[in-house]
């Protein structure tokens, strides 16, 4: 399959959340990580790492802890009562989706931060664990789901394992100086990439101070 063009891939990466369960090749898997790894980092210390989840068991465990989070989070939802009449739903309707079957999803990426403490938190500020280094982290995610638009897997970026974060680093024996940032399930798509729906720059967008959004000249 040739490469679409980077401003169809990024005009074109929505989320991706239903997913066939044929396997990631691992010459795949290692393009995606390339990809990832090319990311800027602050003093270019490279604060990720990665955890290639495949074992069905393991996979089962991630899902669990996954939909224990979204039902806490969209508790009052479900499945029969949500209709297609907005965006808004359709989204909460395919993340559900994705909860209840990411145990079948191929590959379940999840990248790891290393902790560290943003330099405008002053030393004698800092108590208990440093965060993961979000800042580092997310351009090296963005660049994985570009790479698997352009080799036309879905991807999607998800956070909501964070809210029992603390048993899945211990089922994946990640050490205590890294966070689970984000989990991205990957497969290869059901259904077709974009349209996205994001709101204009123009409405967005001020020219020398706020407020000026018409541009000089
Ligand atoms: C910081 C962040 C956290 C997100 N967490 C989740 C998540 O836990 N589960 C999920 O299904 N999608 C998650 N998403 C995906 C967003 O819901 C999605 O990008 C947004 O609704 C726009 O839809 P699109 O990507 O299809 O264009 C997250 C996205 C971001 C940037």
């Amino acid at each position: 399959m040739a490469d679409p063009g980077l401003f169809e891939i990024m005009f074109s990466l929505r989320s991706m959340r239903k997913l066939k369960t044929d396997p990631i090749p691992q010459d795949v898997l290692d393009k995606l990580l390339a990809a990832g790894t090319q990311a800027p980092s602050g003093q270019n210390t490279q604060p990720w790492a990665f955890i290639a989840i495949q074992d069905p068991a393991t996979k089962k465990f991630v899902q669990e802890k996954y939909d224990a989070g979204i039902k806490e989070r969209f508790g009052k939802f479900s499945m029969d009562k949500i209709g297609d009449d907005t965006t808004e739903k359709r989204t909460t309707k395919a993340a559900l989706h994705l909860s209840e079957r990411m145990h079948e999803v191929p590959l379940l990426l999840m990248v790891c931060g290393k902790r560290d403490w943003p330099f405008q938190t002053l030393p004698e500020n800092r108590t208990g664990k440093a965060p993961p280094n979000y800042g580092a982290v997310y351009p090296c995610v963005q660049n994985i789901l570009l790479a698997c638009r352009a080799l036309g897997l879905g991807a999607s970026l998800t956070t909501t394992h964070r809210l029992h974060e603390a048993e899945i680093a211990e089922r994946l024996g990640v050490p205590d100086d890294y966070g689970l940032v984000v989990l991205i399930p990957i497969g290869y798509p059901k259904g077709k990439f974009g349209p996205i729906s994001r709101t204009p720059p123009a409405e967005l967008t001020h020219y020398d101070s706020w407020g000026t959004q018409t541009p000089p000249g």
